[in-house]
């Protein structure tokens, strides 16, 4: 008897998701998904490449398959995401002769209302079935300063603070976060803060902060994870962790032909260590979703290249591996 882990981690917090695909749904992963979480976030379906990939021109089939599939069982949704810098479609940064926007004033108002027309159409066709929305998404540089992406040289910091009002506006209900990886580092958890502090004191509407947490089975470490936690809970806002997952690489070329023992053994110790921290502040965190639910669905069998790695709670086959009872804390034998 496995259980299940949105119960065993009921205790903590009452929101335990996945990210998934129509596929994920549609490909016996159904069962899974009812009995172990109660939140579901599109890994892909709701980026602006798949939702908006012409001006004006919605498409949310997939979405909606996610959508529909969590409203019918009971389940949240997280939103992931209005503003990226990645699977964002090239028109959107183009001007009104087609060419890539340069900075001018004329340039900020066709993007900023681009951005506009996106947030209003997606938070407001998911309005009242959205728990939170990634209004944002990894907006920071490693040293903590704004990330130089389109947006940011077009509109400054004003798409973050036009995001958040508009998405507030759209869907009054959700939780708006800004999301972003590597928080546990200093350099970047201390922009995280600034950023969120600087807004919040404008006025902005922030709610939370999300905090991907995609590891390996050497790093975080506990302590750094809790220094994130703490500091952010000095902004007065709910955290989230919202991408969780551990790759058993600590490099990016290096490439096993198995998974062994010693691998499930390594990722669940590293498991267990984040998790105990998670536990130990888990008022401060509002929800908790992996990046997957099994191991065949992880971006991470491809990237930084295609290799095998073994991130999730479930295996290929769907059995638990020894990472699920580090983090559920239930007992294999019973
Ligand atoms: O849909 C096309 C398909 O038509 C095509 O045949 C195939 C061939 O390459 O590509 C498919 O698109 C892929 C897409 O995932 C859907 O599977 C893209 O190539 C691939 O790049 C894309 O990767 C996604 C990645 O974001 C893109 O940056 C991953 O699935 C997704 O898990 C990952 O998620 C991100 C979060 O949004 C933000 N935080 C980091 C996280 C991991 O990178």
């Amino acid at each position: 008897n496995v259980g299940s882990l949105k119960g065993a981690l009921a205790p903590y917090w009452s929101q335990v998701g996945a990210a998934v695909s129509p596929s994920t749904i549609l490909a016996g992963k159904a069962d899974l998904l009812k009995i172990h979480y109660n939140s579901l976030v599109a890994g892909n379906a709701m980026k602006w490449d798949a939702t908006e990939k012409t001006e004006g021109v919605f498409s949310y089939g997939d979405a909606d398959t996610i959508v529909n599939f969590a409203t019918a069982n009971n389940m949240k949704v997280r939103g992931h995401t209005f503003v990226w810098h990645n699977q964002t479609p090239a028109w959107v940064f183009q001007d009104a002769n087609g060419a890539t926007m340069t900075a001018t004033a004329a340039n900020k108002t066709l993007l900023l209302n681009r951005l506009k027309a996106h947030i209003d159409a997606l938070a407001g066709r998911y309005k009242g079935k959205i728990s939170a929305w990634d209004v944002v998404n990894e907006v920071l540089n490693e040293d903590g300063t704004p990330r130089n992406s389109m947006w940011y040289q077009i509109a400054g910091l004003d798409y973050i603070r036009n995001a958040f009002t508009w998405a507030r506006a759209a869907d009054p209900g959700a939780v708006l976060c800004i999301n972003d990886y590597n928080l546990t580092v200093g350099s970047k958890r201390d922009g995280m803060y600034n950023l969120v502090n600087q807004l919040k004191g404008e006025g902005i509407p922030i709610d939370c902060v999300g905090s991907q947490m995609h590891n390996n089975i050497n790093w975080p470490t506990a302590s750094d994870t809790s220094a994130m936690l703490d500091k952010f809970a000095a902004l007065n806002v709910t955290q989230q962790i919202t991408e969780m997952d551990v790759s058993i690489y600590t490099d990016n070329t290096s490439s096993y032909t198995t998974v062994t023992d010693a691998h499930q053994t390594a990722l669940a110790t590293r498991y267990k260590a984040l998790f105990d921290v998670f536990k130990a502040k888990a008022s401060l965190i509002s929800s908790v979703t992996f990046w997957g639910v099994s191991d065949d669905d992880s971006w991470l069998q491809t990237w930084p290249i295609a290799r095998l790695d073994a991130p999730l709670l479930f295996d290929s086959q769907l059995q638990v591996k020894p990472a699920y009872w580090a983090v559920t804390g239930l007992n294999p034998s019973g």
